[in-house]
């Protein structure tokens, strides 16, 4: 038999590959993308029954680990409990103030009712804890893009893990439901720039993890740039370098992983 040859765009396996680099792609999805930045000052409009489904659906249409669907979405609609969660978040006005805040959970509790209806055991080990935090991510994430792309803004609020037992309270969750963070959505109010990130090349490597050295050069550079957007936007840091130390210097929310245990986490 003859093998087969993947002659590729070029043409024949003889023909000298084309040595042009194209140029980086263009498209709707790749501008918004570009253009993420959170919002923090919102429009007072509802946001449509329709634009919520439209995004929840987005949201659920995120790959979930072997279909597993881990995650839930509490919608907070009454305003006392949003001034509530204010206080709960660090006092994040906005929490209040925008017009749509959910609570995104990890949910393994309809799983748990389903082994418990069938009499079999519903096993909990630091896996399954993994994967309801990481498919409520990805279906967060999904949702932020539905919301971005119908001309919302949005904030994620990881102050809603500052106080897991009393953020249970307000929000009765059972358990095998876990809070993660919290997501606000709304017109915005105002235009914050677009922060800069690392180089692609600092995240993207092949083959191997580099060595400390180049990592080290790339933040340095990084550094540079991001500083100049700090100043651009009066933002008092010096560098990134210098947030992440302060940021890690101290361990945060300390009580969380036993909280999640109460909550029917296992971190074996
Ligand atoms: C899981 C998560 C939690 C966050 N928590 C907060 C928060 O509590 N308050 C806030 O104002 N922004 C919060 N943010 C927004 C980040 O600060 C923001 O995404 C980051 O600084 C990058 O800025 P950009 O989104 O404008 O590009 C959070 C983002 C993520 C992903």
């Amino acid at each position: 038999m003859i093998p087969s040859v993947d002659t590729g765009p070029t043409g024949g396996p003889d023909e000298t590959p084309n040595q042009t680099v194209p140029d980086p792609p263009m498209n709707d999805i790749l501008d918004l993308l570009a253009g993420h930045r959170s919002v923090r000052r919102f429009k007072p409009d509802p946001i449509p029954e329709p634009h919520l489904d439209a995004a929840v659906r987005a949201g659920q249409q995120a790959a979930t680990s072997s279909n597993i669907q881990a995650y839930a979405a509490i919608r907070i609609t009454d305003p006392a409990t949003r001034t509530r969660l204010v206080a709960l978040t660090g006092g994040q006005e906005k929490v209040a103030a925008c017009p749509l805040f959910m609570a995104i959970c990890g949910d393994v509790r309809r799983h748990r009712l389903v082994a418990n209806r069938a009499g079999v055991p519903h096993a909990a080990n630091l896996e399954g804890f993994m994967l309801a935090v990481i498919d409520a991510t990805l279906f967060a994430q999904n949702m932020v893009i539905a919301f971005e792309s119908m001309g919302y803004g949005t904030c994620y609020v990881g102050g809603l893990r500052n106080d897991l037992p009393a953020l249970h309270e307000v929000l009765g969750t059972p358990d095998g439901v876990w809070p993660l963070f919290g997501l606000c959505v709304g017109r915005p109010d105002q235009e914050p720039s677009v922060r800069p990130r690392l180089d692609p090349r600092t995240v993207l490597f092949d083959d191997r993890y580099p060595e400390d050295e180049a990592v080290l050069a790339a933040i340095d550079d990084y550094d540079r740039r991001i500083s100049n957007w700090y100043r651009e936007n009066g933002i008092r840091t010096p560098d990134w370098s210098s947030r992440i130390r302060n940021h890690f210097e101290e361990p945060h929310r300390t009580a969380n992983s036993a909280w999640y245990r109460t909550a029917g986490a296992s971190f074996e």
